[in-house]
């Protein structure tokens, strides 16, 4: 165990003070996510841009801590695709609690059988249940940001998306976001 803290969030950078590990994801580290393959080769190649970026919190990842993250999504799609996280699955499944902190996006959730969308905007709490692989993505914009909260022995598993895919593509609509089937060939 470690001691009791307090963590200061900073609004204009989604940091976190005192910090642990930082992680930036570019268009290079998302291979296989987005259905448009040639727009997402294109993306990688012209510029390769920070799609996301996740400042972890020095609580550690050990049974019985409940670390935390806060994890900008930067604004864009890729072949209509807005931008997104990779996803994963808690391979030891426990819940998991979102805070919208600015920006707009949502919550895309599966459990191997049925996808579920909760928009996530600033105060909207988002619950993960136990079992339910999730992704975030930015519908907007502009820079969305959340804290997650997790269980640090919940271990993460990217593979099982890859594997499973996440039910629902999340597609730049009129207006509002449009779902498709995640199987779909290129959009
Ligand atoms: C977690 C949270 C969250 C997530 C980031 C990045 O379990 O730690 O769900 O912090 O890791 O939003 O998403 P990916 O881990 O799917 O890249
Ligand atoms: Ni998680």
């Amino acid at each position: 165990p470690i001691d009791p803290m307090s963590i200061t969030f900073q609004p204009p950078t989604g940091g976190m003070t005192p910090s642990g590990p930082v992680l930036s994801r570019r268009m290079s580290d998302l291979e296989g996510l987005f259905a448009d393959t040639a727009a997402w080769r294109a993306a990688r190649d012209e510029a390769d841009p920070v799609v996301y970026e996740v400042a972890s919190s020095p609580v550690p990842e050990a049974p019985g801590e409940l670390p935390q993250s806060i994890t900008t999504i930067h604004p864009g799609a890729v072949g209509g695709e807005f931008h997104m996280t990779k996803g994963h699955q808690h391979p030891n499944p426990q819940g998991e609690i979102y805070l919208g902190l600015s920006g707009t996006g949502g919550l895309l959730l599966f459990d191997g059988t049925t996808p579920k969308w909760i928009p996530m905007a600033p105060g909207v709490i988002g619950y993960i249940p136990p079992g339910w692989a999730h992704r975030s993505v930015n519908t907007g914009d502009e820079p969305y940001r959340f804290l997650a909260v997790y269980p640090g022995d919940a271990g993460h598993d990217y593979g099982w998306v890859l594997e499973h895919g996440m039910g629902w593509r999340v597609l730049r609509g009129a207006g509002e976001p449009r779902f498709a089937p995640f199987q779909a060939e290129p959009v």
